[in-house]
């Protein structure tokens, strides 16, 4: 007997992403293939009666299934395998719960669709997905002002401002400087693709290229000797693009900057590295020291708002 696909597993299981209703899951079959087997952890905002839950039980044959919901009444769809959390998708201490508890490959965010909730919770949620994870963004529909069908209203913050911005920036593949800093710096670094379909986004992680930890060494012997402060510079910036380890992207920087005490570019590197590391003094400092380097050139511009973002974390 053929197994069923994804879609039919959600006509079975009553959720509206089937192709009775929104159409999502043709596409997400072909999205979540490699993962049906693996026992990863899923994380879907919206339990409503279960259905979806149900699906991604059959679907991902060895995952465990998180479902959170504002409603208590979901506790009832908890079975084997399927676990509920209770709590609102824009709680920050609930989200450090989940995460805290699981590493996820797969987010699906069908909850509240409120456009401030959405764009919250995905800068939240999107740094803890694991490389090669995938994070779905559903009834964007909803956030356009088409027939006066700003169902959950307007927002400060839009998933489709968001969405377009990280668009732009993945096809021209540059970051605006004054937006390079922070979560904005972090998306464009680490999101490998956008995938829009009809009503719905579907945001990947980059996979980690190597075994950072394990090919560290040649790295470093390969730059043994090297006397360009640029060569440890773009060290740097790898490793931190990696995620890690930070205390060698640290080194890496501090490398640099002992070949060559009067470029700007390696203070403001190390910078970014130290806040990554939680150090928001030391990055302020470097950053200051950046700035001031960089006084009347191009780069200036992009610095300065890097200290600016870096003091406004600090007040
Ligand atoms: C569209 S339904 C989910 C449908 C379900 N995913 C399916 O396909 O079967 C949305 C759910 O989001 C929940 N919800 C609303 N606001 C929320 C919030 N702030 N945090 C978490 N869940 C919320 C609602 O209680 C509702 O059950």
């Amino acid at each position: 007997m053929q197994p069923l696909n994804l879609d039919e597993l959600g006509i079975v299981a009553g959720t509206n992403k089937s192709s009775l209703w929104s159409d999502y899951l043709r596409h997400f079959d072909r999205t979540f293939a490699e993962f049906k087997d693996k026992p990863i952890d899923v994380l879907e905002i919206g339990v409503e009666t279960g259905a979806s839950l149900r699906m991604w039980r059959k679907f991902f044959r060895d995952a465990t299934i998180v479902g959170l919901d504002l409603s208590p009444k979901c506790l009832q769809y908890m079975q084997e395998r399927v676990i509920v959390e209770i709590g609102s998708q824009d709680d920050p201490g609930v989200l450090a719960d989940l995460c805290s508890k699981h590493t996820f490959s797969v987010i699906i965010d069908d909850g509240s669709h409120r456009p401030e909730h959405v764009v919250f919770t995905f800068e939240r949620l999107f740094p803890a997905l694991l490389p090669g994870g995938v994070y779905i963004i559903e009834d964007l529909k909803g956030h356009f002002d088409q027939g006066g069908n700003f169902r959950r209203g307007p927002g400060s913050l839009s998933p489709i401002a968001s969405l377009s911005k990280i668009s732009m920036q993945l096809m021209s593949g540059r970051i605006d400087s004054s937006d390079n800093f922070g979560i904005a710096k972090y998306l464009f670094e680490s999101i490998d693709s956008v995938e829009l379909i009809s009503g719905a986004a579907i945001v990947r992680k980059r996979q980690k290229k190597l075994n950072v930890a394990k090919k560290l060494n040649a790295v470093e012997d390969l730059l043994q000797g090297a006397d360009r402060p640029e060569a440890w510079g773009w060290l740097s910036s790898y490793l931190l693009r990696m995620g890690g380890p930070l205390e060698q992207a640290e080194k890496a920087a501090r490398n640099a900057i002992a070949l060559n005490s009067q470029l700007p570019v390696h203070y403001h590197q190390l910078s970014f590295v130290l806040e990554r590391m939680g150090d928001t003094q030391g990055a302020i400092e470097q950053s200051m020291r950046a700035v001031a380097l960089a006084e009347g050139t191009v780069a200036y511009k992009g610095y300065k708002a890097q200290l600016d973002h870096l003091n406004g974390i600090n007040v």
